[in-house]
């Protein structure tokens, strides 16, 4: 409900006074306001005005405020919105609001009132704020519900008609290939499959925001090789964080131009920063310990610095690298100390950069990164280069909308006509290969338990941990009978002894039998990268189509 009015009313003198309440009331009644929530302490009451009930004029809103000044120190606050969750017990699902509440840490909820029937809780909070919290408060409460029928879109998303369809080319890949993927399982499977188009194609999409001068493939998201040869040769450079992933470039591309590679560490050891610097490549130091420490390692050099602009964003806590609680970045407070030890060090500052997290699409995400630099790259006026990270999201779900590559080249132009001084750079690794790859498994078992039905396959959290670890969502089929109706609807787990061991809960897939091809989408990200073995278990294999 938007348009709610909150009315704070603070004294000392409230404390275990008899009447306080009654003579407070008295002059909402007096000016025709209907209370809706209400929220007291020892010295604040504070209560909200439902829009739906109250004409609120701006002159009533002050007259009452006046009224009240008798009786203790009253304050509006708006316009809010009040977000109810309804259903019976509704209390029950207090425990499970901690991850939501989080996301509120550095923004306020004015007022939480839970209804004396259990029936209704409400947080009121800016208006602003609103759809940030209703979507967390789904994500949480109905994800694992997505597909259930009864569960359509939601009302704004009706009203704002469909999402964007993707352009022709870029819908989903693996149906065109089905044959040939169920080919390859026959061969072997597990298998994570990449498709070159895709990767082509995102590459040719990541090119449409003409304003960034240089991208650098954070190589973190898909080390490999095929995969990795197809963006040297379409003009990409490479973003690295440790020793691994540097030699692992190089041996690749022996004549790689360290220009074309970026080393961007995070609490790495002095030995790190000296490799990277012998080889020549663009270095990053995130921290004022390197220069402090060590500061003959960067005499003379050129470096970049990693500032924390001090708001993440990204699908998950675990991937937004910014704000005060994030391990990653050089502070505000802290760049003052920082020049000085640059000018200690000799080292010469050639851009600055700033990665919020990942998995976001909202299109002002880099503009916003970017302003924040260029009003820090006032004190190095040698800074040339503006890195805003990478980050990009991708659609994983139905209903979600796409990142608006137009709008973020846009903003992304507006800001380069303001600050001509700065090139700019992106380092995304999810955007170019999430959607190009799938990891597919056959089928094991099918228990029923309880009024749950669950799905197992050959490969689990020892694949694909993004599920387990971020409740990652992964569009999930039966490949074998993708012609065939969805109409069972099962937990899809792997063999692994966890319980988190889920690829999907709840999704709608063809009936499964022992044998079948499940294929899990979106898997082209951070999804090999972070396999493991174990249990012992060998990850699903890779291979490039
Ligand atoms: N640059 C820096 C400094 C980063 O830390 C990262 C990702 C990237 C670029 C690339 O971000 P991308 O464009 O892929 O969002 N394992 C998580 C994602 C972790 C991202 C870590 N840093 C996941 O599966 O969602």
């Amino acid at each position: 409900k938007t348009g709610v009015t909150l009315v704070s009313m603070e004294t000392a003198g409230m404390w275990q006074q008899v009447g306080f309440l009654a003579d407070a009331f008295a002059q909402f009644k007096k000016h025709g306001l209907s209370i809706d929530l209400v929220s007291t302490s020892e010295m604040n009451v504070t209560v909200s005005l439902d829009p739906a009930a109250n004409a609120l004029e701006q002159e009533t809103l002050t007259a009452l405020v006046a009224d009240l000044s008798g009786l203790c120190q009253a304050r509006i606050i708006g316009p809010c919105a009040s977000v109810s969750l309804v259903g019976r017990n509704v209390r029950s699902v207090l425990p499970r609001l901690g991850p939501v509440l989080e996301v509120f840490e550095d923004k306020k909820i004015h007022l939480l009132s839970q209804a004396a029937s259990d029936l209704n809780l409400s947080f009121v909070v800016d208006e602003g704020q609103a759809e940030r919290l209703v979507r967390r408060l789904h994500e949480l409460l109905f994800s694992d519900g997505a597909e259930d029928p009864r569960l359509g879109p939601t009302w704004k998303e009706l009203e704002a008609g469909p999402a964007p369809s993707p352009p022709p080319g870029r819908t989903a890949w693996w149906r065109a290939e089905r044959n040939a993927l169920l080919a390859l399982c026959e061969e072997r499977s597990p298998r994570y499959v990449y498709h070159g188009a895709s990767l082509d194609l995102a590459v040719e999409d990541l090119r449409r925001i003409e304003a960034v001068d240089r991208f650098f493939f954070a190589v973190k998201a898909n080390y490999h090789p095929g995969v990795l040869k197809r963006f040297h040769d379409s003009g990409l450079g490479f973003e690295c964080v440790s020793p691994g992933e540097l030699d692992h470039v190089f041996g690749l591309f022996p004549g790689l131009d360290p220009q074309r590679v970026l080393f961007t560490p995070n609490f790495a050891p002095r030995s790190e920063y000296e490799l990277a610097l012998s080889r020549g490549v663009h270095v990053t130091v995130d921290n004022l310990h390197p220069l402090e420490a060590w500061p003959e390692l960067f005499e003379n050099r050129e470096i970049l610095l990693r500032l924390d602009p001090g708001q993440g964003r990204g699908h998950h806590a675990h991937v937004k690298t910014a704000g005060a609680r994030s391990k990653f970045g050089i502070s505000w407070d802290q760049l003052d100390s920082l020049t000085g030890l640059i000018e200690r060090a000799g080292a010469r500052i050639e851009g600055l950069h700033a990665h919020t997290g990942s998995g976001i699409r909202t299109s002002h995400n880099w503009r916003e990164t970017a302003l924040y630099l260029a009003e820090a790259a006032e004190r190095f006026p040698g800074a040339s280069i503006l890195d805003l990270g990478g980050g990009l999201g991708v659609v994983e779900r139905p209903g979600q909308r796409a990142l608006d590559l137009d709008a973020v080249n846009e903003s992304l132009a507006l800001f380069r006509e303001a600050y001509p001084r700065f090139s700019l750079w992106l380092e995304p690794g999810r955007f170019l290969v999430a959607r190009a790859g799938a990891l597919l498994a056959r089928v094991t078992q099918i228990k029923h338990k309880g009024d749950r039905t669950f799905v197992g396959v050959e490969t689990g959290m020892n694949s694909l941990i993004r599920p387990a670890l971020y409740g990652a969502w992964h569009q999930i089929v039966n490949l074998t009978r993708l012609d065939e109706p969805p109409t069972q609807v099962a937990d899809i787990v792997g063999p692994i002894c966890e319980s988190g061991d889920v690829l999907g809960n709840s999704r709608r897939i063809a009936p499964a039998q022992e044998g079948d091809v499940l294929l899990v989408a979106t898997g082209g990200a951070y999804g090999y990268a972070m396999s493991s073995r174990y249990n012992l278990r060998e990850p699903a294999e890779e291979v490039l189509l």
